[in-house]
C-alpha cells in the first residue's frame, strides 16, 4: 500500500462520520424549520390577540390608511375598543365610525402629527385611564423616490421628519403604554419595521436605517420585558399594496393590507420577529441566502433605474 493510500484509508472513516453528522444536522434543521413554519403559517390563529387575554383597548398609530387601518379593522373584529391616532381628524372620524358600526366597539380618536415631538403629553392625556392591551406602532413614512443622501430635497428637515415619525414615535408611544402592561403582566406591542430594515438599502438609506432601528429596538425590548408577560413583536413586511408603496394592484407577493394584517396577527405569540405573511417569509429566506454585497448592488441598480424614471417623469410632467 502506497503512502497516499494509507493516508486515505486513515481518514476514510472520520470523513464518513463527518459527512453523516453534517447531513443529519441539515436534516434536523430542515425538519425543525418545516415544523415551525407549519405551526406559524398554518396552525397560528392569533388566539392570544383578544381583549380578554390582553386588555380592552388597542392603540394604533397611522390608523387611517394602509396597514394601520387594516389593524384597526382586524382588532375591531376581535372585539377591542380602539384609539386611532393620525394627522387628519376627518379621516379619523370616518375610520372610527366605520369600525364602530361594523363591530359595535368603542373608539376614541387623537389627532396628532408625529413629525413633531411636542405631541406626547396630549397623547398621554388621551390614553389616561384606558386599559391598553395592544399598541400597534405603525406610523411611518418613506422616500418619494430613491435618492442619494446628499441630493434628498430639503435634506435637513427630511432627516428630522423621518426620525421623528419612524423612530421617536415608536420609543415615545412605548414609554407611554408599556408601564401599565408591565403592571398588569400582559399586553402586546406590535412594531412595524420593514424588510428594508433587514439589509441596508442604498438610495433609501435613512428609511432602511430607521426600520433597522425599529427591529433592534423591538428585539432588545422583548428580551427585557418577556419575563414581565409583555409581547413585543418586530414585523418586517416586504411590499404591501398601500399609498406608501404606490402599488395599486395587489398580487400574491404584494398583498392588500387587510390580507397582510390577517396573516401577521396570527403570528403574535408565535414569532417575536416576523415577516408576517408566508410569501414574505419565503422572500426573506431567499434574500438571506444571497451574499450581502450582491444583494446591495442589485438593490442599488434597481434604485438607480427607479430614480431615473421618477426624475424623467418630473421633467416631462
Ligand atoms: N406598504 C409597504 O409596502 C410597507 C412595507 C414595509 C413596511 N411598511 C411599514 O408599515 C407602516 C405603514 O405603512 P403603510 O404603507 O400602511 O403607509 P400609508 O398607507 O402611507 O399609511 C400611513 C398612515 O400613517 C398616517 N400618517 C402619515 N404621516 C403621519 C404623521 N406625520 N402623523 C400622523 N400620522 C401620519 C397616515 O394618515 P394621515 O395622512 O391621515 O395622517 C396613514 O394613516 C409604515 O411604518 C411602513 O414603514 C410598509
Amino acid at each position: 500500500m502506497s503512502g497516499a493510500e494509507a493516508v486515505l484509508k486513515a481518514v476514510e472513516a472520520p470523513l464518513f462520520w463527518l459527512g453523516a453528522a453534517t447531513a443529519a444536522w441539515f436534516s434536523v434543521c430542515t425538519v425543525y424549520r418545516l415544523l415551525s413554519g407549519l405551526r406559524v403559517w398554518f396552525l397560528g390563529n392569533g388566539r392570544l390577540v383578544s381583549p380578554a387575554k390582553l386588555g380592552q383597548w388597542a392603540v394604533v398609530t397611522g390608523a387611517t390608511d394602509g396597514i394601520g387601518k387594516a389593524y384597526v379593522e382586524e382588532l375591531g373584529r376581535r372585539g377591542f375598543s380602539i384609539v386611532l391616532i393620525s394627522r387628519s381628524q376627518d379621516k379619523l372620524d370616518d375610520v372610527a365610525k366605520a369600525v364602530e358600526s361594523k363591530y359595535g366597539v368603542q373608539t376614541k380618536t387623537i389627532a396628532a402629527d408625529f413629525s413633531s415631538v411636542d405631541i406626547y403629553s396630549n397623547i398621554e392625556e388621551g390614553l389616561r385611564g384606558l386599559e391598553i392591551g395592544v399598541l400597534v406602532n405603525n406610523v411611518g413614512i418613506s422616500y418619494s423616490y430613491p435618492e442619494f443622501f446628499l441630493s434628498i430635497p430639503n435634506l435637513n428637515s427630511f432627516i428630522d421628519t423621518m426620525v421623528n415619525i419612524n423612530i421617536t414615535s415608536v420609543c415615545q408611544m412605548t414609554r407611554i403604554v408599556l408601564p401599565q402592561m408591565v403592571d398588569r403582566k400582559k399586553g402586546a406591542i406590535l412594531n412595524l419595521s420593514s424588510a428594508s430594515g433587514m439589509n441596508p438599502l442604498p438610495l433609501l438609506t435613512i428609511y432602511s436605517a430607521s426600520k433597522a432601528f425599529v427591529d433592534f429596538f423591538s428585539q432588545a425590548l422583548q428580551t427585557e420585558y418577556k419575563s414581565k408577560g409583555v409581547i413585543i413583536q418586530s414585523i418586517l413586511p416586504f411590499y404591501v399594496a398601500t399609498k406608501m408603496s404606490k402599488i395599486r394592484r395587489p398580487t400574491l407577493d404584494k398583498p392588500t393590507p387587510e390580507r397582510y394584517v390577517r396573516a401577521a396577527i396570527n403570528t403574535v405569540g408565535l414569532q417575536e420577529r416576523t415577516n408576517g405573511y408566508l410569501p414574505h417569509a419565503i422572500m426573506a429566506w431567499v434574500t438571506d441566502l444571497l451574499p450581502s454585497s450582491l444583494f446591495r448592488s442589485y438593490v442599488m441598480g434597481m434604485g438607480l433605474s427607479q430614480r431615473a424614471r421618477y426624475l424623467s417623469k418630473q421633467k416631462t410632467g
